[in-house]
């Protein structure tokens, strides 16, 4: 079984390369994201502050996301009930930055993360995997980019979907999910020690998913050695 743990700040294009990369190798793409966005969605709902951890902690039992595949495409269920087509806001993403700091938010994902890798050839992305979800994962990718590239595609993204915007506010709040993400306390965005750094910068989808399938071939040589 292998594993392969993709890290990042927003808008670096981990759930667009994942996908390629774990369609190409035969992986299950497993998007920890849109996890932590299905308990955003549900203290959002609530009209819980995503700041008061005793609220947080004290309603995080009520809440049990699970994962299915459809038609290879994961989906999260909310208690149940699918949301996988709620969770794609720019609302629910800053809820989900802030709620993802509390310790009864981390604590409740951690377990299903890890079981998920135990029976499948896994891709997982996300903020922490490298460094706190599967610190033994064969190959850690941090993939980053300038703020002004990962505004300017969030910008792009938003426009296609006929969304209006503006690009200094999308750069404004991907500093600021990027400040949240890097200095909470607990499990922060960080290149792992032993991550391989990818600025997808300057590069294409297609060159980024090489560079990785690449770094992965020389894994799996090095551990046949
Ligand atoms: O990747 P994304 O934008 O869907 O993630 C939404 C938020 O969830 C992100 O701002 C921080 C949090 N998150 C996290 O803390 N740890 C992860 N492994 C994945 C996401």
């Amino acid at each position: 079984m292998y594993s392969i743990a993709i890290d990042g700040p927003a808008g670096a294009g981990k759930s667009t390369i994942a996908k390629t990369i774990a369609k190409k190798l035969g992986f299950v793409y497993v998007d920890t994201g849109a996890m932590y966005r299905a308990i955003a969605l549900y203290f959002l709902r609530k009209g819980v502050d995503g700041k008061d951890k005793e609220k947080i902690a004290e309603l995080c039992p009520d809440i049990q996301v699970t994962i299915e595949y459809i038609d290879g495409e994961q989906q999260v269920f909310l208690n149940g009930e699918n949301v996988s087509h709620l969770i794609r806001t720019e609302e629910v993403g800053t809820m989900a930055s802030l709620t993802a700091a509390q310790p009864a938010v981390r604590e409740a994902l951690l377990q299903l993360q890890r079981d998920m890798a135990k029976n499948a050839d896994i891709l997982m992305d996300g903020r922490d995997i490298g460094t706190n979800v599967l610190p033994n994962a064969d190959l850690k990718i941090y993939l980053t980019a300038s703020v002004t590239v990962r505004a300017k595609r969030r910008f792009d993204e938003l426009k296609a979907k006929g969304v209006e915007c503006v690009l200094a506010e999308i750069e404004q709040d991907i500093e600021e999910r990027d400040h949240q993400d890097m200095t909470r306390e607990i499990a922060p965005l960080k290149q792992a020690e032993d991550a391989v750094l990818v600025d997808s910068s300057d590069m294409t989808i297609e060159e980024v998913a090489d560079a990785v399938i690449g770094a992965f071939y020389r894994v799996k040589e090095e551990a046949a050695k």
